[in-house]
């Protein structure tokens, strides 16, 4: 781990996790970064945490060398975000250097205890308030609750106008030392964060879409040359690029996205099967991009992330037991479970003796909240006529040009 300077008087401090499943589920083959920063007025603070320090003091004093920084240099450690991701480093931490204030908001407070037994020298802030480091440098907070959690704040430094958002504004993918800015990347890497930060958004955030909006708003009525969030790269020289980014994201949730359709599907015999393939081609031959995940083979995480990113879906699933069939239903309840609305959807699958499938469709629809419009589905008993695949394929150009339609609509709108 090596540190950098993100701008005067501001360091980041950074490790990649290859090897592990996000959130203990969530596949990260690209790693993610854990970013911390430390910033110097006459007092130093420390921001967020490299939860996977390894705990030997040598590492981390090597680090402060680098920064200039002696270990009781660090007065203050600010811990915007209670997931251990950012703040499992503080019991190590407070073995070599117990006298440190914690600065958190309200409800991180109980969270200090609960994970860390920490109850003293823990100062509560909450919109508004200030931590004066000194040589002109002052730290303001501003709560931006369920971004990710509901204890979340975001860190401003007023000298340097860098805001250190935690989860917000973070992306997956390992992030190279030597070249951890937006300004030390070429484009194309640039947009591999972008993608990376698609899945990141689907998996950890989306379901705080609303709130993520709220924090927006507070971060537009502020002056950011800088965003330094805790996954991903440093934004320094467009940070209102990745502004953009969450608003798009954010504004996908509850659609529409893009004029896209994610087609799930799964079958038990391969009967539901022969109808992917020409309810693809229809989609794809109205000029309208496909992302096709076989269920339970394709993980829920790439499945959110497509689904995320498209106005329209199908969902191929037999019926089973009277109900879809169960990795379909998963699936389904994590997209509603995820705040993913306003789908256009078009269903088909096989049944053997009854249907059943729909109905359980209609269930979670309703009871979380979807609000998903259906094209009426092509169900069809053991395997797929030839008027069954033309009905369906009938129906698949519905469904694309009714989502070119909704696009295109909502987009005259904004
Ligand atoms: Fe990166 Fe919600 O923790």
């Amino acid at each position: 781990m090596k540190t950098t300077q993100v701008t005067d008087g501001v360091y980041r401090l950074s490790a990649n996790v290859h090897d592990i499943l996000f959130e203990g589920f969530w596949p990260i083959p690209n790693g993610v970064a854990l970013n911390s920063y430390v910033v110097k007025g006459e007092k130093c603070a420390i921001i967020d945490g490299v939860c996977n320090w390894d705990g030997v003091p040598e590492t981390l004093f090597a680090q402060l060398d680098q920064m200039q920084v002696r270990l009781e240099d660090i007065d203050y450690v600010v811990i915007n975000h209670m997931e251990p991701d950012h703040s499992g480093w503080l019991e190590a931490f407070r073995t070599l250097r117990p006298q440190f204030t914690v600065y958190c908001s309200e409800r991180a407070k109980p969270l200090l205890e609960a994970f860390y037994g920490i109850v003293d020298n823990v100062q509560t802030v909450k919109s508004g308030d200030t931590l004066d480091l000194g040589n002109g440098r002052v730290l303001a907070f501003e709560d931006i609750p369920n971004v990710h959690w509901p204890e979340t704040m975001a860190t401003y430094d007023t000298k340097s106008k860098t805001l250190f958002p935690c989860d917000a504004f973070g992306s997956f993918g390992a992030v190279s030392d030597d070249a951890p800015y937006d300004d030390t990347l070429q484009e194309e890497h640039i947009e591999f964060f972008e993608r990376e930060m698609e899945r990141y958004y689907a998996n950890i955030v989306t379901a705080y879409s609303a709130p993520t909006k709220k924090a927006i708003e507070k971060v537009d009525a502020l002056d950011v040359r800088i965003i330094a969030p805790g996954h991903g790269i440093v934004w320094r020289r467009d940070p209102h690029r990745v502004i953009r980014d969450y608003k798009r994201l954010s504004s996908y949730a509850e659609g529409p996205a893009r004029p896209e359709v994610a087609v799930i599907w799964g079958s038990m015999y391969g009967m539901t099967e022969q109808m992917v393939r020409p309810v693809v081609d229809a989609i794809e031959a109205e000029g309208v991009p496909t992302h096709v995940h076989r269920v339970p083979e394709s993980g829920l995480s790439f499945v959110l992330e497509s689904v995320l990113k498209s106005s329209g879906v199908v969902l191929g699933t037999p019926t089973y037991e009277y109900k879809m069939f169960p990795p379909m239903a998963a699936v389904v309840d994590e997209l509603g479970k995820k705040r993913i609305q306003n789908r256009i959807c078009l269903r088909f699958g096989s049944y053997g003796w009854s249907g059943g499938a729909q109905r359980e469709l209609d269930e979670i629809n309703g009871r979380l909240k979807m609000n998903w419009r259906f094209i009426e589905p092509v169900e069809f008993k053991g395997r797929p006529r030839e008027t069954d695949i033309e009905l369906a394929k009938e129906r698949a150009r519905e469904l694309a040009r009714a989502v070119k339609q909704w696009v295109l609509a909502e987009s005259r709108v904004h």
